[in-house]
């Protein structure tokens, strides 16, 4: 699929944000851990989303999902084999190793997909299963495990990764005994994910610090949770609002995006923001910015891309350090088509601005770089074409209606 786009017209923009895709995939998949009816609000109407209900539907569960509310009924007979190639598809599905290995104790699934964002290991989470007890199967189309009785661990983790920090969570909520994950990730979808266990009647302490505690429960029970709106999608429309016109972002934990934030002001943009809404105003002679990229409360690998934008259209040379995925360039190739002055050293992306970009046919290779395109590409009142466009639509919602919102014009194209 393809997207048509171009900028209309200039306009203040104005948007309200969804859910957060990285809180919404492991909550849905722990909503599994219960036997009792879960109802959850927000849930982004995006592809990953819906990819992810196709695979659970497949098991046994069946859901219901309109105006954001998804509510999933159990059943009692649930596959434990999952060789669907949905699971493929996305990253998230390996959180169902986790819930399958906690409830079930053993899952056969093939190995997850997500984007390509150079080497993607999930040794974390292996080795974590395997401290409790699991046997595990690995090979290069799938993962098993299996395990007798899962035990209580202490996990030390070599990097704050977010996606073991939640897999060892879900895995332990129902292991009697004391876990304890240490130099955990402290990104604000692992504080909701640990909020929503904790309304089924999880015992977890320290999410949001380095170290969090989970005491054994016997069962879980269903209930009623709202997730957390997306703070990458928030930034992304942020971002699109300092390159544009300006424009205020409704519905976004502000606190979240601090780091972003912070670097938009320190670059000259004028910033006013509450509890929940974002308000940037159109300003120029921006100043270049120098930023590393880290985990929570760091400046967000999932920003990166779109921010490579912003810098183009600064005057002088901005850095940006991508230390969490070192491959994760995709969209520099297609910027540089459009005419961008960007020049990779290891780790260090140097831009340098101001460019013009022209009007260019585009491929996205992956959901944020994919991002990246689209604020390029609206910069310019020629149409561009961003082919491979379906990986934009696995983590926004209702893109083409938010865009219009700031004055871009688009179009899907089959
Ligand atoms: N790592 C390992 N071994 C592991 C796990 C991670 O070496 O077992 C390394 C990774 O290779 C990477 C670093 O640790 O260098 C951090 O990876 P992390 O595990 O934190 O990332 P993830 O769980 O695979 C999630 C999000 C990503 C987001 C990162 C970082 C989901 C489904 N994915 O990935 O989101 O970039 O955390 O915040 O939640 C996106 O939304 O576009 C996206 C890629």
């Amino acid at each position: 699929m393809i997207l048509k786009i171009r900028r209309k017209e200039k306009k203040f923009g104005d948007v309200t944000i969804s859910g957060a895709k990285n809180s919404a995939i492991p909550i849905i998949v722990a909503s599994l851990l219960t036997n009792e009816k879960v109802i959850l609000h927000n849930i982004p109407d995006i592809k990953d989303v819906r990819t992810l209900l196709e695979i659970i539907g497949k098991l046994g569960p069946q859901c219901t999902f309109t105006n954001n509310t998804l509510t999933i009924y159990p059943t009692k007979k649930v596959k434990t084999t999952i060789f669907d190639d949905n699971v493929r598809k996305m990253r998230g599905s390996y959180y169902l190793l986790g819930v399958f290995l906690s409830k079930y104790k053993k899952i056969k699934m093939y190995n997850q997909g997500g984007c390509d964002l150079g080497y993607r290991p999930i040794n974390f989470h292996l080795d974590g299963f395997k401290r409790m007890g699991t046997h595990i199967i690995e090979t290069t189309t799938f993962i098993s495990l299996k395990a007798r009785k899962l035990l209580p661990a202490i996990h030390n983790l070599d990097f704050p990764s977010v996606g073991a920090t939640i897999n060892l969570m879900l895995a332990s909520v129902l292991v009697k005994g004391k876990t304890i994950i240490n130099n955990c990730a402290k990104e604000p979808e692992i504080i909701d994910v640990a909020n929503f266990l904790k309304a089924m009647g999880a015992n977890i302490s320290g999410e949001g610090t380095s170290t969090i505690t989970i005491m054994g429960v016997k069962a879980l029970s269903g209930c009623e949770y709202t997730i957390i709106s997306d703070r990458i999608e928030a930034g992304t429309y942020a971002i699109l609002a300092a390159i544009l016109n300006g424009g205020t972002i409704r519905n976004v934990n502000t606190q979240h995006l601090h780091s972003l934030i912070k670097l938009l002001q320190e670059s000259n943009c004028v910033v006013y923001s509450n509890v929940d809404t974002l308000t940037i105003e159109q300003k120029d002679n921006l100043k270049p910015f120098n930023i590393t990229i880290a985990p929570f409360p760091g400046f967000p690998t999932d920003l990166g891309q779109p921010l490579a934008v912003l810098g183009t259209q600064i005057e002088g040379r901005s850095l940006i350090t991508e230390t969490i995925f070192k491959k994760r360039v995709s969209h520099i190739t297609e910027l540089k088509k459009m005419g961008a002055n960007i020049s990779i050293l290891d780790e260090a992306i140097y831009i340098d601005g101001k460019t013009p970009l022209s009007s260019q046919k585009l491929y996205a290779s992956d959901l944020r770089g994919a991002a990246s395109l689209v604020l390029a590409a609206s910069l310019n009142s020629d149409f561009s074409y961003i082919y491979n466009i379906e990986t934009f639509l696995r983590g926004y919602e209702n893109p083409l209606e938010k865009l219009a919102n700031f004055g871009i014009e688009c179009y899907l194209v089959e």
